[in-house]
């Protein structure tokens, strides 16, 4: 079967494809064929030498992605042959909090990921995929899609009626607002262009900030709220966007950590948290029962996950290229098969 391999620190000229053999299924195992994947700005990070994994590691990126069963192990009983699944990011976190034994390993990474003709894993490690979504529609939710429900509704606890602020049209933050809108969230969303904010708008974001012509976007942010900030920040820059989402956030609000897309630090100022005793809260994608949470969502509300392209698997290189440039609005997919 065919694989891609990325050299971990090795850049994106590392990408290669090879062909492997088939994996033995053990007794616990489902064997997928890949339909479909979605690129991360991790898979970038791994690549780029930004994600602390050894030199000599080469992965099968990809944590984004749906298959078909076509080959089940002896004990399982969860899964058939046929099933339309999803693989969990972390195949060893079920359900229940997060632990070190959970997150020891995740697909893409410490594990071979989606970016191949077909993976292998525990039954216990899929969850079954919408019935509303093609494969190239459901492939992001996995990553991109639980972390955005888990930071808007576990690790954000967003409570109904609640203000949110998005960072950005990348894949999570666009996720977030389109789960947003369905959960009846008020959602403000920044972004450096007025077409991809244009797009935000008629996906339902209620306002928006252009973050290259406002810098000092919480201003913006408080006079729209009235003075008060937002009760949650899904926060996806890092160091270069902490201090102005912590002065968005109101008195006693959140702000979630998940990323670090916006690149270096030009100071964070501990007094912003003191004055407005906000939760800072760190997270990690999400277990695989909220991956399934989310696959109950999307098909009750008839979410259509918005993909900016879609390459061809033979594509996959100009995928990342494309993906690297971020003019993307969204997700960018692959398809493994027509
Ligand atoms: N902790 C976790 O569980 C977790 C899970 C998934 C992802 N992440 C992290 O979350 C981040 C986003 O991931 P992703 O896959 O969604 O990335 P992505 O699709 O590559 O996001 C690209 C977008 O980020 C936006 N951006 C860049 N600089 C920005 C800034 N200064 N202010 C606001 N937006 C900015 C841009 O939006 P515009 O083009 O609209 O300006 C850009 O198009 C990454 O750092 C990733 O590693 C963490």
């Amino acid at each position: 079967m065919k694989a891609y391999r990325i050299a971990a620190n090795r850049g994106l000229s590392s990408l290669t494809q090879v062909n492997q053999s088939p994996r033995t299924l053990g007794p616990n195992d489902v064997r997928v064929r890949m339909e479909a994947s979605a690129l991360n700005f991790r898979d970038l990070m791994i690549a780029e030498g930004q994600y602390g994994l050894p030199d000599d590691l080469a992965v099968t990126p990809g944590s984004d992605g749906a298959g078909v069963v076509t080959e089940t192990g002896a004990d399982v009983r969860r899964l058939k042959v046929g099933d339309r699944v999803l693989p969990a990011f972390w195949p060893d976190w079920i359900e229940g909090p997060i632990s070190p034994f959970k997150t020891k390993r995740s697909f893409g990474a410490d594990d071979h990921g989606t970016l191949a003709e077909e993976l292998v894993s525990t039954e216990s490690s899929f969850a079954i995929a919408p019935e509303t979504l093609s494969p190239t529609q459901s492939a992001s939710l996995p990553c991109a899609g639980v972390t955005a429900w888990n930071a808007l509704f576990e690790a954000g606890g967003a409570k109904p009626g609640a203000s949110i602020l998005l960072l950005g049209t990348g894949g999570v933050s666009v996720w977030a607002l389109q789960l947003a809108k369905a959960a009846g969230l008020r959602a403000i969303v920044t972004s450096s262009s007025e077409a991809k904010l244009k797009r935000a708008s008629e996906l339902g974001a209620s306002e928006t900030i252009n973050y290259r012509k406002t810098p000092e976007w919480s201003n913006a942010v408080r006079e729209i709220t009235d003075g008060e900030g937002v009760d949650l920040v899904v926060e996806v820059g890092g160091a270069a966007t902490i201090d102005q989402s912590l002065s968005s956030v109101r008195q006693g609000g959140t702000v979630v950590v998940i990323g670090a897309r916006a690149g270096s630090n030009p100071g964070f100022q501990p007094s912003r948290l003191i004055g407005t005793a906000a939760r800072l809260q760190g997270m990690m994608v999400g277990s695989r029962t909220m991956l399934d949470q989310l696959v109950a969502f999307v098909d009750r509300n008839r979410i259509m996950p918005a993909v900016d392209q879609v390459f061809p698997f033979e594509e996959a290189a100009e995928a990342f290229r494309f993906f690297k440039a971020a003019d993307h609005f969204g997700k960018v997919a692959i398809v493994h098969r027509r």
